[in-house]
């Protein structure tokens, strides 16, 4: 597909629209390989992921679910939004984890190495659309308290979730962004 119009045509897609079609292991693996292609300075190469599919994926919702009470034991609104992350768990054929592992051998700031892990994503974001999958990035505040669900190491940190599912239709009604030309100054 033309580069201009797979850009122009990504969108988040949402796990209330995806079909219950299969993504096989040979299709996310080349997701994860385009994932893996992303700049990183210094090749730190801060990015990894989970897979979460099937059982495991039921497991992660039962700790989303756990880690929002953790971190918001007062939420009036806990009842629904529980009832809603094990939809989206459910509806999804599959959801990874997105990492940021901070280098220890060589010293780039940390922002780095969120944008870094952010191109991976994107690269992932990009090739569904070319898939027909939808997907969309999660970034909900209590992953902080997932990290020993995650097995994550002290350096190592959950930047969200990446929803998944096959999808039917190519275009979306686009979310109108503010004039590019408002955002560029050309000193030419
Ligand atoms: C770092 C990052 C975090 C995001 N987190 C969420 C989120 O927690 N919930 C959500 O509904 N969408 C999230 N999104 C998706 C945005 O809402 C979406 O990209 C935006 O509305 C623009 O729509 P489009 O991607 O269809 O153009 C996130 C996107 C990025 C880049």
């Amino acid at each position: 597909m033309d580069i201009n119009k797979l850009i122009a045509i990504r969108r988040a897609v949402y796990p209330t629209q995806y079909n219950k079609g299969e993504i096989d292991k040979e299709t996310l693996e080349q997701l994860l390989e385009n994932a893996n292609m992303a700049p990183t300075h210094k090749m730190t190469q801060p990015w990894f992921f989970k897979v979460y599919k099937n059982e495991a994926k039921a497991r992660l919702g039962q700790a989303m679910v756990q880690a929002m009470e953790a971190h918001n034991p007062d939420d009036l609104r806990f009842d629904f939004k529980k009832k809603k992350t094990l939809e989206k768990c459910r509806l999804s054929n599959c959801i990874l984890g997105i990492f940021m592992k901070r280098s220890t051998a060589v010293s780039i700031p940390e922002w780095e190495e969120i944008a870094a892990v952010a191109m991976a994503v994107q690269n992932i974001w990009l090739s569904c659309v070319d898939q027909k999958i939808g997907c969309y990035w999660s970034s909900p505040q209590y992953t902080a308290q997932m990290h020993s669900f995650f097995d994550l190491n002290a350096n190592e940190r959950c930047l969200g979730l990446m929803y998944m599912g096959k999808f039917d239709h190519t275009t979306l009604p686009i979310k109108e962004r503010v004039s590019m030309a408002s955002k560029v100054e050309w000193l030419v």
